[in-house]
């Protein structure tokens, strides 16, 4: 009985050193759009040592670091992003029976204080990894024989996508001319997603009452509809993801009537290496073979593990070759002047991803938005307007709809343009289109107007043209000599197509 006693006196004087923090513990976000962001965080405490794991969206830490203990502690958590570590700080107390922890999301982001409760152990442990089928070649779907071209929500919506957006940016494109020029697919992005239902099948959240009428009403306006999911656990933004799910959740889009899938790796990460994307792509890309509706399949996994070279085999019609753009001229041209050594691996079916447009979304001037959409038609990229379709100026409008610009885009034999020449701030691309002649873009990347001369003899294997198209002004301009000559605006485009 004594010893008993001084046994509880022990526990009760050193609280840090009790086993007070073991357990699993979640802190419940509740979003408008009905799911619930949850952060899991699976402590095991010895003495003042903490071990365990963080699970929050798509990352999951294994905690490597920890000081203190109940009453005041700092964990470390560590993960794996492909070959770069990511790290993040929880710092927290044991206040009664609820644990207090603070973190910043983001390294220069505020803190955001938590209050997390205990769940029994094992709710929202994460699932282990499943085996990997060996490679083989999946069949090419047939579809994108031009660059994909339509709208995606993320750039300007990100979470506030819904319904009625949806809805809006078809009426918007079935309306105001983009449809004529080519533009097709609606595609919604992250954060429309539930969880499963009991059957396992996934479910849109509540900005999304019926996912099957949504894709009527697209299909109804004569264009269709993507979707998006990752192949992880979880996608980017936290929501549920197809992992253990493909064939089931292809099959479901098919049902619903979807047309083109966006396929993000996140929170697979950490599940596989960079090495094993591939293996891992392939799953989603036998299951859309199968699931009876032909679905345009666009990797994004940020142009790793050098994508181009297997995309294709994985049933990829489109790859990101880049992480994220963002509004700015910075963004955009770090971006799209990088693809040049990547031309050879587009083809019909199969597209260099530098990621959706930014046009119309303010961050940039008409000039910058037109090397946008230049440089991305020379590329053969996707062309997916990222804007409020609803509501853009007559110039933007006028930039996502110029027809010349976008048959250089969709040029039928699919070969990517490549750089000519970089004198200083300007670039020359160029790109060799079906009629044998050549689409060609100079760029000035300067602060300051430049006059720039163009030989000829630099282009191509040409003579030197007679006449040339000038797509942004649409005029036909007379050529004489081996020269051509065009001051060209600060961080603007003059952009020929020359004929055979
Ligand atoms: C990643 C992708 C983006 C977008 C977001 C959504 O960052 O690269 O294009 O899809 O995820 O969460």
């Amino acid at each position: 009985m004594r010893t008993l006693f001084t046994f509880l006196l022990v526990l009760l004087a050193e609280p840090c050193f009790g086993a007070d923090l073991t357990g699993n513990w979640a802190v419940l976000d509740p979003l408008p759009d009905g799911t619930v962001r949850t952060t899991y965080l699976d402590l095991h405490q010895e003495g003042s040592r903490i071990t365990g794991t963080i699970r929050a969206g798509q990352f999951y830490f294994k905690i490597v670091e920890s000081t203190g203990g109940s009453d005041g502690f700092t964990l470390t958590g560590s993960m794996m992003d492909g070959t770069a570590e990511r790290r993040v700080k929880y710092e927290g107390q044991l206040v009664g029976d609820e644990l207090h922890v603070a973190t910043r999301r983001r390294p220069e982001a505020e803190t955001t204080e938590m209050i997390a409760h205990r769940v029994p152990a094992g709710q929202g442990a994460y699932p282990p990894r499943r085996p990997l089928r060996g490679l083989h070649e999946v069949a090419d779907n047939g579809l994108a024989r031009t660059p994909p071209m339509g709208w995606n929500s993320w750039n300007k919506f990100a979470g506030r996508v819904d319904d009625a957006a949806v809805r809006g940016m078809a009426d918007a494109m079935a309306g105001n001319g983009m449809k004529d020029v080519g533009y097709q697919y609606i595609n919604i992005d992250d954060t429309w997603e539930a969880g499963r239902d009991a059957q396992g099948n996934i479910t849109p959240n509540k900005k999304f009452p019926d996912m099957k009428a949504l894709a009527d009403y697209v299909h109804s306006k004569g264009l269709k509809i993507g979707i998006y999911s990752s192949p992880g656990p979880n996608t980017c933004a936290g929501y549920e993801g197809s992992f253990g799910h493909e064939e089931q959740d292809a099959r479901t889009y098919a049902a619903w009537g979807i047309d083109y899938l966006k396929y993000d790796w996140c929170g697979a990460r950490n599940l596989y290496a960079d090495e094993e994307m591939r293996a891992v792509y392939q799953i989603m890309g036998d299951a859309l073979l199968r699931a009876g509706r032909p679905i345009v399949y666009s990797l994004c996994q940020y142009g790793r593990a050098e994508v181009w070279k297997w995309g294709a085999a994985v049933g990829g019609n489109a790859w990101r070759t880049t992480g994220d753009i963002r509004d700015t001229w910075d963004s955009m041209t770090k971006i799209g002047f990088a693809q040049d050594e990547l031309g050879p691996w587009a083809a019909p079916g199969h597209w260099n991803d530098p990621d959706m447009l930014e046009i119309g979304n303010g961050g940039m001037s008409d000039d910058e938005y037109r090397t946008h959409m230049s440089l991305w038609a020379i590329l053969a990229a996707p062309l997916l307007a990222g804007n409020d379709l609803r509501e853009m100026t007559p110039a933007i409008l006028e930039i996502l709809t110029n027809r010349e610009v976008i048959a250089v885009n969709q040029d039928k034999d699919g070969k990517q343009g490549r750089r000519i020449s970089k004198p200083g701030d300007q670039e020359v691309w160029s790109r060799p289109l079906a009629d044998g002649g050549y689409a060609i873009g100079i760029f000035n990347r300067a602060a300051k107007p430049a006059k720039f001369s163009l030989k000829w003899s630099d282009v191509g294997e040409m003579s030197a043209p007679t006449h040339a198209r000038e797509l942004w002004a649409h005029k036909d301009l007379a050529l004489k000599g081996e020269e051509y000559s065009a001051t060209v605006p600060s961080h603007g485009v003059v952009m020929l197509r020359i004929a055979k």
